[in-house]
């Protein structure tokens, strides 16, 4: 698309602080964790982000985290709210789901409160018991643990190995 104003791309060091600040507004409204940005630093080889073409302003983040052999999770995925429902979110969906098809992973999941948005996408509710402890460990940093109240939901990847 020629008239395409953003750019959805790997993230680099300079997004760091924009990609911060994204997260940091959605886990204050308590829709996401929140993140150190030692941990951003850590995992920015995760992160796609969706830049203005124009400014190169980063307006949108999201995460593929890799949990174990068959399995990968979407993690801090953000739009700022100026730039919502203009199709963003699901660029950043689709392109870490491309990632996970290109790294041979079977499912990507997610823990949200956006269920009708991830339906959209593929995702189907799935019980929390079917992830591994493994998955957990980052939910011991979360101030509603145990209490969590998000919906695990899952998307199989077409042609990684999904029954
Ligand atoms: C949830 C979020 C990522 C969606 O991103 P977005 O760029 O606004 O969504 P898109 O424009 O790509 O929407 C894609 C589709 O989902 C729908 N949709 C988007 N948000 C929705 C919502 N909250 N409820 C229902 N449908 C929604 C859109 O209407 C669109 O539908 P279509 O397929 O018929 O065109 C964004 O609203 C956001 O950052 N929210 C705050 C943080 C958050 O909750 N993150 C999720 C953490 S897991």
């Amino acid at each position: 698309m020629t008239d395409d104003q953003f750019e959805v791309r790997k993230a680099t060091i300079a997004d760091v602080e924009r990609i911060h600040t994204l997260i940091s507004v959605g886990a204050e409204h308590q829709k996401m964790l929140a993140r150190s940005r030692s941990d951003l630093y850590e995992s920015l080889r995760d992160f796609i982000v969706a830049a203005r073409r124009s400014d190169n302003l980063v307006v949108a983040c999201g995460a593929l985290a890799i949990t174990w052999a068959d399995l990968a999770e979407i993690r801090s995925l953000a739009v700022e709210p100026e730039f919502q429902r203009q199709g963003l979110g699901r660029r950043i969906v689709a392109s870490c789901l491309a990632e996970a098809k290109g790294l041979g992973i079977r499912r990507v999941f997610v823990l949200t409160y956006q269920k009708e948005f991830f339906e959209r996408q593929g995702f189907a509710v799935i019980a929390k018991e079917e992830l591994p402890h493994k998955i957990w460990s980052v939910c011991l940093k979360c101030p509603k643990f145990p209490d969590c109240d998000e919906i695990a939901m899952a998307f199989d990847v077409p042609g990684n190995g999904a029954a």
